[in-house]
């Protein structure tokens, strides 16, 4: 693990890492990352983000029906899926100790648009990252086809107009990160409007 790390060195130094190993998060770890995650901005306090944990030998469950959908995704372009597609899918989970998949469970009748309620969603991933960083955990944010794929929605409880926001893997990194906060220019990101 990493030393732990002030909430402003946090965010400026969180990097993407793709490999992480136990240890994972502890029980208290992780419930503070959600604790984070769930004191994001939310719009009408409707708090639409719901959080499913997998660790241990529910991620390789998972991971099976991760392959299956697949499988099932290129069938339905008319084309096999290969073993190493499904073996990589079914594995795909293993690649950090913990994973929390963050939803948007979304109230289309609500008056508050259901893009702010995704948002809210966003904004409690990146809140969830960022404890991870302070408590020296490393951390990566992907989504990919399973995010939308309605079977995987349903394995998560999940109506198909909700959202999948992320899959926030969450281990110790294994090797050092480095900042990306280096020499970055950000002056083409912003103006100040007259
Ligand atoms: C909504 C969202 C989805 C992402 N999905 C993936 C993904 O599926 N695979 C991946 O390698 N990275 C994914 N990322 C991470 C970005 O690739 C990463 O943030 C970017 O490369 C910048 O690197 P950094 O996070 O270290 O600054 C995602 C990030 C966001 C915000």
């Amino acid at each position: 693990m990493e030393e732990p790390a002030t909430i402003l060195s946090a965010l400026l130094n969180r990097r993407s890492i793709s490999r992480l190993k136990e240890p994972g998060p502890t029980l208290e770890q992780l419930d503070t990352i959600i604790r984070a995650g769930a004191s994001a901005p939310d719009h009408g306090r409707l708090k639409p983000w719901r959080f499913v944990i997998f660790q241990g030998e529910a991620r390789f469950r998972f991971g099976e029906l991760l392959a299956e959908s697949l499988k099932l995704r290129i069938e339905r372009q008319g084309l096999t899926a290969s073993e190493s597609q499904l073996e990589k899918e079914k594995f795909k989970l293993l690649r950090a100790p913990v994973i929390v998949a963050v939803c948007a469970a979304i109230d289309h009748e609500h008056s508050i648009p259901a893009i702010e309620q995704f948002a809210a969603t966003a904004a409690a991933c990146e809140n969830m990252l960022i404890a991870a960083t302070a408590l020296g955990i490393g951390s990566m944010w992907r989504t990919g086809d399973p995010s939308y794929d309605i079977s995987i929605k349903a394995a998560l409880n999940l109506k198909e107009s909700d959202m999948v926001t992320g899959w926030l893997y969450f281990g110790s990194a294994e090797a050092k990160t480095v900042p990306n906060i280096q020499n970055y220019n950000h002056s083409q990101y912003v103006t100040y409007w007259h």
